[in-house]
């Protein structure tokens, strides 16, 4: 495993974001030649990385509007990463445009990114500490057309994963998200950046118990049980060389950050095959994309 990020990592032009580096694999242009090393790096030690982004963001679709089916009108999508097509307040609203959607991401360019492209459905910048909006009038003015449009509120709350008292407390999300009504919790391929294990397992069983009962919980994680070792090995070194922390974790760690859920049908299973009947046959294999995934229900 590679070390911790530094504090001062994200306006560090010499550290990969991976953020960025997700935005480079999925062909977008928000990248600089840091991220690119790191991603071409990641790719010659495994060559079927872009099947297992794709994948991921296919699960990441077919759970949001699974998530839809069932009832639920408010999601808090933790490391969402920049905007891509279809992220999860696209493929929500499309179904019921009424969702609510909390992003939380712990680079700032993300948020500042999520911020800029989102502002017509977006609440206005709130100030941290007083929860008030910093320019009351544009608040007014955004709120009212937010509510004739009838369209779900955006927000945004810039904070790591592993700090969820900060998210939990920010005014943002007070605003975006009611806790008496159930909530999607969407924790996709964002776990395996959090190296530190007590503090990432305590972390989302925090989230977790807060949500009201009802709620859904989707989870993608890279897994140790998919790859063979010596292509994990050198994902490993190329992360480690590239100064980017990720921790593989076997498919029982995986499922232990379910702890307080029933994990659904078919349990924790490749992101290739979750629910998958409707799309494109063959599937990848669960090695083409190294990521398993599963979803609970909070009972
Ligand atoms: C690989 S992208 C995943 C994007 C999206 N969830 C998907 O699956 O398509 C990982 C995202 O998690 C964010 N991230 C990484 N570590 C994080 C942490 N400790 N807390 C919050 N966000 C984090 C990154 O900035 C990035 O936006």
């Amino acid at each position: 495993m590679a070390a911790p990020p530094r504090a001062d990592a994200f306006d560090d032009p010499t550290v990969p974001h991976p953020a960025r580096r997700y935005n480079y694999w999925l062909g977008g242009r928000e990248n600089y030649r840091v991220d690119r090393a790191s991603g071409d790096a990641v790719a010659a030690a495994m060559p079927s990385v872009r099947v297992g982004i794709q994948e991921n963001r296919a699960f990441l679709r077919r759970a949001v509007r699974f998530m839809i089916g069932e009832g639920i009108r408010q999601l808090i999508d933790i490391g969402p990463g920049i905007p891509a097509p279809d992220c999860s307040h696209e493929v929500a609203q499309a179904l019921a445009p009424e969702t609510r959607v909390l992003y939380v991401d712990n680079d700032p360019i993300v948020i500042a990114y999520s911020r800029a492209l989102l502002r017509s459905a977006a609440l206005p910048e709130l100030d941290e500490e007083t929860g008030e909006p910093v320019d009351g009038s544009v608040a007014e003015a955004d709120l009212e057309q937010v509510a004739q449009d009838g369209r779900g509120l955006i927000g945004h709350v810039l904070s790591d994963l592993c700090d969820p008292e900060r998210i939990l407390g920010n005014a943002e999300l007070r605003a975006v998200i009611d806790f008496d009504q159930p909530v999607g919790l969407l924790l996709v391929a964002v776990a395996h950046f959090c190296i530190e294990d007590e503090r990432v397992y305590e972390a989302v069983s925090r989230l977790i118990d807060v949500l009201p009962q009802g709620s859904l919980v989707a989870f993608s994680h890279a897994s140790t049980d998919y790859l063979d070792p010596r292509t994990k090995g050198r994902v490993d070194a190329a992360n480690r060389d590239h100064n980017s922390p990720f921790a593989f974790r076997y498919s029982f760690e995986i499922a232990r950050f379910a702890a307080g859920l029933d994990i659904l049908d078919p349990g924790v299973v490749p992101i290739s095959i979750w629910r998958a009947e409707d799309e494109p046959q063959p599937r990848p294999t669960a090695a083409d994309t190294g990521i398993a995934c599963w979803v609970g229900r909070r009972p």
